[in-house]
């Protein structure tokens, strides 16, 4: 009998709570006034995650929206494009910042099923100079994507197009560590078609808030401007970055257990051989199930509620495994299934 003695979030991997060594850690944290540029765990922070990417310089960012958005407001002016996949997190869940903030235009295109887009219609996207069209600016991939690891090939054949074009290229990897641990390939390798690359550190790495852009020297001090004027200029933040410290020394290897973990749990709800829902392959640390009416998701996911488990009520059910999982709530997870599905 499995006692339900804690809560199971399996809603997404931005739920992990900063663990008391993490939080110790912050408080430990050199702090100044990083408006000034003055404080000294934010300047080493930034150092350290510029020279992880071989990036000129890096930026400190409140979240990955904010880090995706100045990226493209510091990419494109107004009346310029960017070409995007139309899942992608920086078109579909970011309010539409660039339109509203930047008169920057998107141009999506459909996403294929492993994550990437086709160069082809990518190429058929970029604009001729002409005054009736917005100018091609930038192209904007995402990896992991729905916990997807992207095509190394995709990725080059889209930095030729980019080169042959004069565009620019930006990366949302909000979970590229996942992409990094999962496919191990030098990150650096995974990093260098692209001009700039945004970073989470809330999700599976376990801080409180926090992501990071990297780019040229221009493109950071472009940002720089843009991060004030939005607002997320930060003074003593480096309890903060001291967080993303410790997540760069302790969570990425660590990143592992959570795909091992995915993949358990894909594997005995596929075994439960149940009519009403499919699961698709895991690559890192998301399942995906589709079920067969959006009334038995919703019934599942109160079962599982009842049970001290969150998961979404959605048709298309996705489960996210990260550092508050453990291998031993896999099971809980599988039983609270059964029952549910009786
Ligand atoms: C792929 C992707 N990019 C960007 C973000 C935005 O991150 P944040 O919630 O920190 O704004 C998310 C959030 O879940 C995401 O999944």
């Amino acid at each position: 009998m499995i006692i339900a003695n804690k809560t199971i979030d399996l809603r997404s991997d931005t739920v992990t709570q900063p663990s008391a060594a993490m939080r110790e850690y912050m408080l430990a944290a050199q702090t100044g006034d990083d408006v000034y540029g003055e404080d000294p765990t934010i300047n080493l922070l930034e150092q350290r995650v510029a020279k992880l990417f071989a990036k000129e310089s890096a930026l400190l960012c409140t979240s990955g929206t904010q880090s995706n958005l100045i990226a493209l407001l510091s990419h494109c002016q107004r009346g310029e494009e960017y070409i995007v996949g139309e899942e992608y997190h920086t078109y579909r869940y970011e309010a539409g910042g660039a339109a509203v903030l930047g008169g920057i235009v998107p141009q999506t295109v459909p996403v294929q099923a492993d994550g990437s887009l086709s160069v082809d219609v990518l190429a058929s996207k970029i604009k001729v100079d002409d005054p009736h069209f917005p100018i091609t600016r930038l192209i904007a991939l995402e990896n992991t994507h729905c916990g997807k690891i992207v095509s190394p090939e995709f990725i080059s054949a889209t930095r030729i197009l980019c080169d042959k074009h004069n565009l620019q290229l930006h990366l949302d990897g909000a979970r590229l560590f996942n992409a990094q641990v999962a496919s191990n390939t030098p990150l650096v390798e995974m990093v260098a078609p692209f001009d700039s690359v945004s970073v989470c550190f809330s999700k599976g790495l376990g801080t409180p808030i926090g992501s990071v852009l990297v780019g040229s020297e221009a493109l950071i001090k472009r940002a720089r401007r843009w991060r004030k004027m939005l607002g997320g200029g930060m003074r003593q933040a480096g309890i903060i970055a001291a967080s993303l410290d410790y997540a760069l020394d302790n969570n990425i290897e660590r990143l592992a257990a959570d795909h091992e973990n995915a993949h358990l749990l894909a594997s005995k709800l596929q075994a439960l051989n149940s009519s009403t829902f499919s699961v698709e392959p895991v690559q890192t640390n998301m399942v995906y199930l589709h079920f067969e009416s959006a009334d038995i998701a919703k019934k599942v996911s109160n079962i599982l509620q009842q049970e001290g488990i969150k998961a979404p009520s959605s048709k298309k059910m996705r489960l996210v495994t990260h550092l508050d999982i453990q291998t031993e709530d896999v099971e809980r997870i599988v039983q609270g299934f059964r029952r549910a599905l009786v």
